[in-house]
């Protein structure tokens, strides 16, 4: 089991543990029992009480990646322990192992049996099936795509099982919504009894200034029933208070429902960062942090620059952002590699003035050494790896292997999810 050092622990009904002191004592009367059995009594309830409030859950997690779900499960401070894990990249693998030695892991969802799955008897199955399936890039093909054939397997599993899992959390990328795989989903769902709730969302709802639009899926097995209204909209933002309010403020600017426990996570998040922006009792995706939060000030930023060539091509679809800025774009496995929407670039120099610089380099024909020169002045780069996983939410203690490349890093990451958004999810999920 995992040990975190904030569980949420829900406290023994004291009209309970009344009734058995009163039995006990009513007993003790008549039989006249012993101090000790009295004692062991109450100690046995105690015990029975606390095995079944706070029984570890039992994650499966498919798709692992690096573990996101994993982190983002710790992140909640839930008692949790990952029952299986399910990669096939082995860059991937690397990653998760460094922080996660000691959980099983397992290769191809492919292989995974029902007998397997009625073992692992999981509590809650979270999942990122690949979405190269579901994109513009990965040319849509959804069902007939092979890389969405682990997931069909896994919902015909799934509706076989006889114990299935009582939750599930899904992340897939904007466009599933729309895709026949996700009706397969909803056909499942529906013949096992779940009820569910899809969402789009991203970071900069919750006051990261990054953007990562993505599809979720939360489902609970009937007849348990979620905190919340369920609606069969795609719901465009969370359904409780996302406002900056600190225990002396007692009220927000929102008219939602507080859930204690994604408020209480959501406070220590951003109380880590930057007091500033707090207390204001707005919506804390009215008050992004700035990029600066999130920068390394000792980066040795000379290797990181853009390279003469990809400046001069590409310099005018460039997302070019300052350490001022309240956003940046998506980073994607391709950051590094590919210029066009695979994430922003920083201009490490903020003395020189952008708008002159781009008002000449637009007169410039491609290839004019000019052209080159003034740009060079901005001092583009490229954000680190530790930069890009800070800005995901990864808490400090996750790392990268120093084995890996800088590529290899932009890669895993760019697949990866942001933490502070699933640890929301997960922690409205598993409400009662
Ligand atoms: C969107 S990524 C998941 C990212 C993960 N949530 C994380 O935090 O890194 C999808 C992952 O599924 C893995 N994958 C694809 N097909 C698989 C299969 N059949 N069995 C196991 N893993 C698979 C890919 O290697 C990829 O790492």
């Amino acid at each position: 089991m995992e040990k975190n050092n904030y569980h949420i622990t829900k406290p023994i009904d004291l009209r309970d543990f009344k009734l058995v002191i009163g039995r006990c004592q009513r007993e003790e009367n008549r039989k006249k029992t012993s101090e000790q059995i009295l004692r062991k009594r109450i100690h046995y309830f105690i015990m029975e009480e606390t095995e079944t409030t706070h029984r570890a859950l039992r994650i499966l997690e498919l798709y692992s990646g690096i573990g996101g779900m994993h982190v983002a499960a710790k992140e909640t401070g839930l008692p949790f322990e990952i029952v299986g894990s399910y990669e096939i990249n082995t860059t991937a693998l690397d990653v998760y192992r460094h922080n996660f030695p000691q959980t099983p892991k397992a290769y191809n969802i492919m292989g995974l049996t029902l007998e397997q799955l009625t073992a692992f008897a999981p509590d809650i199955i979270m999942m990122s099936p690949p979405c190269q399936p579901f994109t513009r890039q990965g040319l849509k093909r959804d069902v007939a795509d092979a890389r969405t054939s682990s997931l069909l397997h896994l919902l015909g599993l799934l509706e076989e099982v006889h114990n299935p899992p009582s939750k599930i959390l899904l992340e897939n990328v904007v466009g599933f919504e729309k895709s026949l795989a996700r009706e397969r989903l909803l056909e499942m769902l529906s013949k096992r009894n779940y009820t569910w709730q899809e969402f789009l969302l991203s970071p900069t709802q919750f006051g990261i200034p990054n953007s990562r639009l993505r599809y979720y899926l939360l489902a609970k097995l009937q007849p348990a029933s979620f905190c919340f209204t369920v609606s069969n909209e795609l719901k465009e933002a969370v359904p409780f208070c996302l406002c900056a309010v600190n225990s002396s403020l007692t009220s927000c600017n929102c008219s939602k429902t507080r859930l204690n426990s994604l408020y209480n996570m959501l406070y220590k998040y951003h109380s880590s960062k930057n007091v500033a922006t707090l207390e204001t009792g707005d919506l804390y995706s009215d008050f992004p942090l700035p990029l600066s939060s999130y920068l390394n000030n000792d980066t040795n930023y000379e290797q990181l620059l853009l390279k003469d060539k990809i400046l001069d091509k590409y310099c005018m679809i460039l997302d070019i952002v300052d350490r001022n800025f309240t956003r940046c774009c998506c980073f994607t496995k391709g950051y590094g590699h590919y210029v066009e929407g695979t994430g922003s670039v920083i201009r490490q120099d903020m003395n020189v003035d952008i708008s002159s610089v781009y008002n000449k380099v637009n007169n410039l024909p491609v290839g004019d050494p000019k052209r080159l020169d003034l740009l060079k002045k901005l001092k583009l780069r490229y954000f680190t790896p530790d930069e890009i996983a800070k800005l995901m939410c990864f808490p400090s203690w996750f790392t990268l292997p120093q084995s890996l490349t800088v590529r290899q890093k932009y890669r895993v990451l760019g697949n990866s999810i942001n933490i502070l958004v699933v640890t929301s999810l997960l922690l409205i999920l598993c409400e009662e």
